[in-house]
């Protein structure tokens, strides 16, 4: 396949997303199925792919005040949850460790971001033990309510919180589960779903980015 199709259909691919991020999103548990069709939360869908980019401040797993800036120079995979999460997020750090270690030395290069989008939850040190069951490489993110909000506005993610009986603190956080793929001047390069491809093609698709062959 030529590298301009491939890109083509990486837009495509990318556009169609974002119609299925309005229509249908990836929520986290069983519980949300009938929340699904009483809630309609405000979906992206007049938002480019050049809006997405990264950039926040935010406080790391070792308790240490981060921005965007820090990570640009890398390439950064960027996903957005929360701890107490019973599936989607479980599912898609296992997956990202798998992509991480399909990378070789080029793991050197790759940021891979962690971002809570339950901070009242997920101090630092939460955070901390959470990513270290993942990846050495995982960096978790945590900050005040705003500081989320705001980051998660810069990656157009979408999240809520949802009151549910039978969660841990009487609720949970419904959240996008996409794995942005950022490029080392902190635009937006590529975006994959845990489960539409195996951590093989993902490996492969992002090596191609970081060595400029498509
Ligand atoms: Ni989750």
């Amino acid at each position: 396949m030529t590298s301009t199709k491939t890109t083509q259909l990486r837009r495509i691919r990318f556009s169609l997303w974002i119609l299925v991020a309005a229509a249908v999103l990836t929520l986290c548990g069983v519980y949300f199925v009938r929340t699904i069709g009483v809630r309609e939360p405000s979906p992206p869908v007049t938002v480019g792919e050049a809006a997405i980019r990264t950039a926040f401040s935010l406080i790391d797993h070792n308790g240490n005040r981060v921005t965007g800036a820090d990570f640009l120079g890398r390439w950064q995979f960027v996903f957005f949850g929360f701890t107490h999460c019973p599936d989607v997020c479980p599912t898609t750090l296992a997956y990202m460790a798998n992509v991480l270690d399909r990378l070789g030395g080029e793991i050197e290069r790759v940021a891979p971001i962690f971002i809570t989008v339950d901070p009242s939850r997920d101090t630092p040190q939460v955070m901390a033990e959470y990513v270290q069951a993942f990846h050495p490489k995982l960096i978790g993110l945590t900050g005040t309510e705003a500081e989320v909000a705001a980051a998660a506005r810069s990656f157009r993610v979408y999240y809520e919180k949802m009151e549910e009986e039978t969660a841990p603190d009487g609720y949970l956080m419904a959240h996008a589960g996409h794995i942005y793929v950022m490029t080392p001047e902190g635009g937006f390069e590529d975006v994959f779903r845990e489960g539409d491809q195996s951590a093989e093609e993902m490996a492969t698709d992002v090596l191609a980015s970081m060595s400029g062959k498509r």
